[in-house]
């Protein structure tokens, strides 16, 4: 009977249960009326009397361990279930939504732009924030003394007027026609830079868009059907767009495109000043002066270019009235282009 005994009491020491449900079921086997414990003090009624008194302090000390083993099993289960219950949280609450970044508007208004040219066969051309005199001016057909040059438009970059943060993304025309022969065929989004007092207008650093189309026989109905396919694919299949006369020293002629105003319908309304139109971008076929600069046959080859700022279409495209809006980040004005293109 010791040996029962004892064996009995190794079994209590090594349980090792994963569940309250175990710790039941083995207490429920010693412990429990039709239990091992109980067919022992049954088999304990008839021992001799000599061994009755040992015996008897084996069995009362085997079902104090027990007893005890178990509530200790109990207890050290319901603490990791405390535990880990608490490091993933009440599983009860109502969930939080996170919430996920969005894209800036001037980004979704670039690519945009780019996805829309992309269709005609441009490829996007990138250039440097810092350029140099011939880069933003020189090849461009910018007479010495214009006035774009001046300190009042241009950050110089230390004391060399020779470096300087580009002024307009024309400059990336230059340094694609540099490695590149027709036909071209480029569109170039760019940050450029330029000394102008911060308004709900202007802004010393914006973004632009400028295209460059060059090959023989380029005309400029092929310019205007290519800059009327873009308004109505950006604006709307009911755009229309016309043309004033403009100037640029890179283009000959230049123009200044208007596109109807798209939220009055061309009726006339306070973003469109009454106008019925909207100005969004200067164009102009390439001058040959810029042609010749760049090492292209000017009697061979003609083509046009277009420059937009990304600021002034994602003004008219979202109804924004303030130019900062774009360049403080406030979470608030972000988010509502959460759902936007
Ligand atoms: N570079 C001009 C600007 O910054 C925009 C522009 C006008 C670009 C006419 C062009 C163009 O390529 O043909 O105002």
């Amino acid at each position: 009977m010791t040996d029962k005994i004892q064996d009995l009491l190794h079994r209590v020491e090594a349980f090792a249960p994963r569940t309250a449900a175990e710790i039941e079921e083995f207490r429920i086997r010693i412990l429990g009326r039709k239990g091992e414990l109980n067919a022992l003090m049954e088999e304990f009624k008839s021992v001799a009397p000599e061994l009755k008194r040992e015996l008897g302090q084996q069995i009362n000390h085997l079902k104090s361990a027990a007893l005890e083993r178990i509530n200790a099993l109990k207890g050290e289960l319901e603490e990791r279930q405390s535990a880990s219950a608490a490091s993933v949280g009440d599983m009860t609450r109502p969930g939080s939504a996170g919430q996920s970044g969005s894209r800036h508007p001037i980004s979704l208004v670039k690519n945009q732009i780019v996805e829309i040219f992309s269709r005609l066969g441009y490829t996007v051309a990138e250039g440097p924030e810092i350029e140099d005199d011939w880069h933003v001016f020189s090849a461009l057909n910018f007479p010495p003394e214009h006035p774009a040059r001046d300190m009042q438009d241009t950050f110089f970059i230390g004391k060399n007027p020779d470096v300087l943060l580009r002024t307009h993304t024309s400059s990336i025309q230059v340094r694609t026609m540099e490695h590149q022969r027709p036909p071209i065929r480029v569109i170039c989004p760019g940050r450029v830079f330029r000394n102008e007092a911060i308004s709900y207008r202007a802004h010393c650093i914006f973004h632009q868009i400028e295209g460059l189309y060059i090959d023989r026989n380029v005309s400029f109905a092929d310019m205007k059907q290519s800059i009327l396919y873009f308004a109505k694919e950006l604006f709307g299949e009911s755009s229309t767009i016309r043309m004033r006369p403009s100037y640029f020293p890179f283009t000959e002629p230049s123009a200044e495109v208007d596109v109807s105003c798209n939220l009055c319908g061309g009726k006339g309304c306070n973003v469109c000043k009454g106008t019925g139109w909207l100005e969004i971008m200067g164009c102009g076929m390439v001058d040959p002066n810029v042609l010749e600069a760049n090492g292209i046959d000017s009697k061979e080859y003609s083509g046009f270019a277009f420059g937009m700022g990304v600021e002034r279409i994602a003004m008219l495209k979202y109804g924004v009235k303030d130019l900062r809006l774009y360049f403080e980040n406030d979470v608030r004005f972000l988010h509502q282009f959460d759902s936007a293109l």
